[in-house]
């Protein structure tokens, strides 16, 4: 006896058929004498009724919860009034003539058949540690069912788009030296080489950029990356890109591909229809106009430049900051905020940098607030605000005063319940190459030390790093980075220059990058790409709470995996074999 059907698959047409099906108990009803299994598996339910006089009677009626059956029988109409019109197959039951209990199954420590029913999902509200920890009977729920599906259709209109345009997939090692990419390394011991140590890649940069010398041309890999950093809702240290190298390409022809493969994928895995191109904006202008390098543009609450109006106010705390040559942003809020409102906006606004949040309200009576004092009421008429308005402002370094406000307008978004729906991509263009680093006191690079700068700005890189724009850009999806890339350095004598300007002195970079120094060599085709967080991306277009919810198998969010109980201690055997000790 073999398998016929998937359960779920059941319909109408069926009917009259004999039919052997596989699957775990959903739920059975005991209506005194007729039972009743609703069978699943990864298609759906059906009805499966058994009659007292059936030899399947005694199975059935062990039967339990999540236990696996196989069971024989023939497809029936319902009666008119016994048709469920919640489930797919509910026209039809399935009569049982044998049935045979494949396994038995202990009770989940969740529920899993609510899903199935479409009914409200128990599992949704029980501790993520526990569905970890039972990650098997998690997938078991439709949800993740769904999204475990979802990701392998995104991941073969990939792949069918990319083979359509001439990529290659190529695998790259796991087992390999430190590719920076701004976290720690994951490091993996020799047995071989007592005291040295693989990396696993952050990601696979380097041996992408080595596939264009190689002449590749156009390369792509579904890869797996390893960064050892603090973890956050959208962050795993072992977690998916897509990656992706062209060869003989400008900045246009990678988002042009990139938009197409996008469209693709939306098309072939939800069935929605993206409108092309997607708009790009300037990083200074994405950060000027909403204080994020991954702005969410679906809905306004700019933020708008104040210096201005405070360069002659007799507000000292942002006449200092004007001075020593700091910024004032501003934003208003179109309402008259609560005091507790204003201290949860301001609480965000130092959580993110800023000193304070100063306010002032502006209505028929004229302004209110701690700033009404230093401000003349037409100046700020003027600079827009109207009655009924709260305006927010922050004063400190260009960048610090725009993030903190930029947190401030999704924070207020957010109190103020401001509708945000559909899918908003668009591409954030011109990084700046470098940015200063206070901590270190030096330049460090803002994407990776192998971006191109504008070929126009490469004298900066002397008088005025700060000032270098690089070819680098991040694809943003509903105010997430999505994805990033840049267009490289092909000449080894700019790649050196970069090194000299991030202050990584000649012999170090020799040391830590001479086998892609050497490549470079090689006559190195100019080239760019870029890499999409997969889990990020799966995350959005299925409305996860966290990427957690989109990978298989994911660490908790302090780097454990509850199943496994990894990570775990070794034998001492095994240290000894890599020459390791372990020092309390
Ligand atoms: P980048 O470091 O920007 O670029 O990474 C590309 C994208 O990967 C996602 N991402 C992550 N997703 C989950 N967990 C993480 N810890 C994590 N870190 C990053 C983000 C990000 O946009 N080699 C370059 C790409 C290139 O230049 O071609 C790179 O890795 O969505
Ligand atoms: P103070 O005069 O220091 O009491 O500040 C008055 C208001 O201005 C308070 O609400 C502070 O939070 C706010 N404030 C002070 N400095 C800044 C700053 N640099 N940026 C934004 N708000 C500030």
């Amino acid at each position: 006896m073999k398998r016929t059907h998937y359960c779920g698959s059941l319909r109408k047409e069926n009917t009259g058929q004999k039919v052997v099906l596989e699957g775990w108990v959903n739920r059975r009803r005991d209506l005194g004498g007729l039972i009743f299994i609703d069978l699943r598996d990864r298609e759906g339910l059906v009805q499966v009724v058994v009659d007292p006089d059936s030899p399947a009677y005694a199975a059935a009626d062990a039967a339990r919860g999540e236990y696996v059956l196989r069971v024989s029988g023939i497809v029936r109409e319902r009666p008119a009034e016994q048709i469920n019109e919640q489930l797919a197959s509910g026209e039809i039951e399935v009569v049982a003539e044998s049935l045979e209990i494949l396994n038995e199954a202990e009770t989940p420590p969740f529920a899993i058949d609510a899903s199935w029913r479409g009914e409200e999902d128990p599992a949704e509200r029980v501790s993520e540690d526990l569905r970890l920890k039972y990650r098997y009977l998690d997938l078991r729920r439709r949800g993740m069912l769904d999204r475990l599906r979802l990701r392998h259709r995104v991941i073969k209109a990939i792949w069918d788009f990319l083979h359509a345009e001439g990529f290659i997939q190529v695998e790259t090692p796991f087992l390999t030296r430190s590719t920076p990419e701004g976290a720690r390394d994951f490091l993996v011991p020799s047995r071989l080489e007592p005291g040295k140590f693989y990396a696993l890649p952050q990601s696979p940069q380097l041996f992408k950029q080595m596939l264009m010398v190689a002449g590749v041309d156009r390369y792509f890999q579904i890869a797996r990356c390893f960064r050892d950093e603090d973890l956050r809702a959208d962050r795993q240290p072992d977690f998916t890109q897509l990656d992706m190298e062209m060869s003989f390409v400008d900045q246009e022809d990678i988002w042009e591909l990139n938009e197409r493969l996008v469209a693709h994928v939306f098309k072939e895995a939800l069935g929605v229809e993206l409108p092309l191109p997607f708009p790009r904006l300037p990083y200074s202008e994405a950060m000027e106009r909403y204080g994020a390098d991954k702005p969410d543009t679906r809905f306004g609450l700019e933020l708008r430049p104040a210096d201005e109006l405070f360069a002659s106010s007799g507000f000292n705390a942002f006449k200092s900051v004007l001075e020593s040559g700091g910024v004032v942003r501003g934003l208003l809020a179109p309402a008259s905020l609560s005091r507790k409102q204003l201290a949860a906006l301001e609480e965000t606004a130092k959580r993110h940098g800023a000193k304070g949040l100063a306010w002032v309200k502006i209505g028929p009576d004229g302004l209110s607030g701690p700033l009404a004092k230093f401000l003349e009421e037409a100046a700020l008429r003027g600079w827009g605000a109207v009655d009924g308005q709260t305006a927010l402002f922050v004063a400190d370094r260009w960048n610090v005063a725009l993030e903190a406000l930029g947190q401030v307008r999704l924070a207020l978004a957010d109190m103020l319940n401001v509708e945000r729906s559909g899918w908003n991509f668009l591409w954030v263009v011109d990084f700046p190459l470098l940015e200063w680093d206070s901590d270190q006191e030096l330049w460090t690079y803002m994407h990776h030390p192998f971006t191109s700068p504008y070929e126009e700005d490469i004298p900066l890189l002397d008088s005025d790093p700060g000032k270098v724009r690089a070819r680098a850009y991040d694809l943003v999806l509903n105010g997430s980075e999505v994805g990033g890339g840049s267009i490289r350095i092909h000449r080894i004598e700019l790649q050196k220059k970069m090194f000299q300007v991030l202050g990584i002195p000649a012999e170090e970079a020799e040391e830590k990058f001479g086998f892609f120094l050497e490549a470079l060599r090689y006559g190195a085709p100019p080239h760019g790409g870029i890499a999409w967080g997969l889990d990020r991306f799966l995350a959005l277009m299925s409305d996860a709470g966290s990427i957690r919810d989109v990978i298989p198998f994911p660490k908790t969010q302090s780097g454990r995996d509850p199943l496994t109980n990894a990570p775990a201690p070794v034998s001492e055997e095994q240290l000894a074999e890599l020459h390791l000790k372990i020092v309390e």
